[in-house]
């Protein structure tokens, strides 16, 4: 049996942080799906039509320190609404869930949309000024200049986007387990999600 882990949650959670650990505990692959998001997002800023650019990406796009920005990561939730791009980006998201030796995806509709029969579901969340911190904070530690109020208000309005948009909302599957980190370290999450994981995990 494929073994898929689906993350998914708000900007900021800590899924990307969560699900590298994951991978390498359980030794599985991972794939941050908001990367193809920000791979369309800075295309588009680049002049790109969304569609055309959602239908044309190569894997090797994903791999790019430049979609990291704050301005790419609000490109990528505008254009993340458009039906057209999500359908263009479904079957490379199916295929690497598929493959031999287990995988973990997180972004916003793993386990609503793309992988619905996820052998388990991790619903990663922490107040917006908890998420907030962390971005700030990440951005402080990597020398760069950062404004709190208005990072916390770029998270809420992405939050509020892609929560309320009619195509694969923001939203923790039925079947999901939510995971508040507010209180918890990175550390902390880790524990956690694996107890989650390995009770669910099919025996053998
Ligand atoms: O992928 P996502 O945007 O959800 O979050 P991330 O890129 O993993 O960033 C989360 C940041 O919060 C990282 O700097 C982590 O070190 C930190 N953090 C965390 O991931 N989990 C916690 N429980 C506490 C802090
Ligand atoms: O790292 P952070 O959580 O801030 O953002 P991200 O996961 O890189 O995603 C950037 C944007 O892409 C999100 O705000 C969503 O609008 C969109 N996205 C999505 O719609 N569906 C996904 N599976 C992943 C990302």
């Amino acid at each position: 049996m494929k073994m898929t882990v689906a993350v998914d949650g708000p900007a900021a959670a800590g899924k990307g942080t969560l699900s590298k650990a994951l991978a390498a505990h359980f030794g599985f692959a991972h794939l941050d799906t908001g990367l193809l998001y920000r791979a369309v997002g800075a295309g588009v800023l680049a002049g790109g039509d969304p569609i055309k650019v959602a239908q044309t990406l190569e894997p090797a796009a994903l791999d790019n320190p430049a979609l990291r920005t704050q301005a790419v990561a609000e490109a990528a939730s505008q254009i993340a609404v458009i039906a057209e791009v999500r359908q263009a980006l479904v079957d490379f998201q199916r295929d690497f869930a598929a493959r031999d030796g287990g995988a973990v995806l997180d972004g916003r509709d793993i386990g609503t949309v793309i992988c619905p029969d996820a052998t388990v579901k991790l619903f990663v969340t922490a107040s917006a000024e908890t998420r907030a911190e962390r971005r700030y904070l990440e951005l402080v530690n990597a020398g760069q200049t950062a404004d709190r109020a208005a990072i916390l208000q770029e998270v809420r309005a992405r939050d509020d986007r892609d929560a309320n948009r009619a195509t694969a909302p923001l939203r923790p599957a039925d079947d999901a387990v939510t995971l508040d980190t507010s209180d918890l370290t990175a550390d902390q999450a880790r524990a956690r999600a694996i107890a989650i994981i390995s009770e669910r995990m099919p025996q053998g």
